[in-house]
């Protein structure tokens, strides 16, 4: 019996540590929760406690409740009117394409004023205005820009990519090039608010943010397109915190959406895309 003791104690001491690993192993995955998949931007998850927002969001209703109402005027136009209106807006829409190759051509700033004054007419969860529009012209700052995206870029791809890729690589390379970001004259980088601040300094909710500066965004694609420029939708993945960084921006702004904006290049090329037809979108009940 005796000689069987210090192999118990082995025993019992082996199951205590395996028992110790695994429960340690199932903490860490419920910590972790599901993989999150590469697309997914960790930097845009909005991390503010809804429980303790909701209690230092006290401003918000006040300010609700104290806005004076006025008498709303409308435009009414012609059936017809409206039908060829919305024609006519429907073909200059039709016409918007995501351009990457973009011209060093100036454009002129007032132009780009007014496509981010529509942009802010954009409704907004509680009329939070959750936005912010970076304007980059400066082109030691648009190169700062290039340098950060194509080395995140480079990280991302060899990362999704696996080992397999890595000695293609060099083949590759013009995969995360984006020359627009230093010819472009006007970079828009836009920054949604995970939360506001009320006159006290305390957290203001910004309720569906996301949402609404998304929303923000496609009517200043529309008015870029309204006004003959050229842009291409981006979302320059893990690049967020840096751009933040080099632009100055608060840490409540967490960057969505960048758009080099311009006059094409000479001969841009784009794909031969087709979109889906009406009946393919548009379900009527
Ligand atoms: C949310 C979003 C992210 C996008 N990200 C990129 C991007 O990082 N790089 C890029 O070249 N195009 C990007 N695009 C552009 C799409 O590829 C493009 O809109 C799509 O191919 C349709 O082409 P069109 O814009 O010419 O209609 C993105 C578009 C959206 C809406
Ligand atoms: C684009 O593709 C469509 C359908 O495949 C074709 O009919 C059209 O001619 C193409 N456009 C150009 C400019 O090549």
């Amino acid at each position: 019996m005796s000689f069987l003791t210090p192999v118990l104690v082995a025993v019992v001491c082996i199951l205590i540590v395996w028992i110790y690993k695994s429960a340690d192993r199932r903490l860490q995955r419920k910590k972790e929760g599901t993989p999150t998949p590469p697309w997914v931007d960790e930097d845009l998850k909005d991390t503010t406690d809804p429980q303790q927002a909701e209690e230092d969001a006290d401003e918000w209703p006040e300010v609700e409740e104290s806005v004076e109402l006025i008498p709303y005027y409308h435009t009414r136009y012609p059936e017809e009117e409206m039908a060829t209106r919305s024609r006519e807006f429907y073909e200059l829409l039709r016409q918007r394409r995501s351009v990457r190759s973009i011209s060093e051509e100036q454009v002129p700033m007032e132009v780009i004023e007014n496509v981010i004054k529509a942009a802010g007419t954009a409704p907004s969860g509680a009329h939070t205005e959750p936005w912010t529009f970076v304007v980059v012209k400066d082109p030691v700052v648009k190169h700062k820009i290039r340098e950060i995206i194509e080395e995140e870029e480079e990280i991302n791809y060899m990362k999704r990519m696996g080992r397999r890729w890595v000695t293609d690589l060099k083949k590759l390379r013009t995969n995360w090039i984006k020359e627009y970001l230093d010819t472009a004259p006007v970079l828009i980088l836009i920054f949604k608010q995970v939360h506001g601040f009320a006159e006290n300094g305390r957290r203001k909710v910004h309720y569906y943010n996301e949402i609404s500066v998304s929303i923000a965004c496609g009517i200043l694609l529309s008015a870029l397109q309204n006004a003959g420029l050229v842009t291409v939708t981006t979302t320059p993945l893990n690049c967020g915190p840096r751009l933040r960084v080099l632009l100055d921006r608060p840490t409540n702004e967490k960057l969505l959406v960048l758009l080099p904006v311009g006059y094409p290049g000479k001969e841009a090329l784009v794909p031969n895309l087709s979109r889906k037809a009406l009946d393919q979108i548009m379900v009527t009940v």
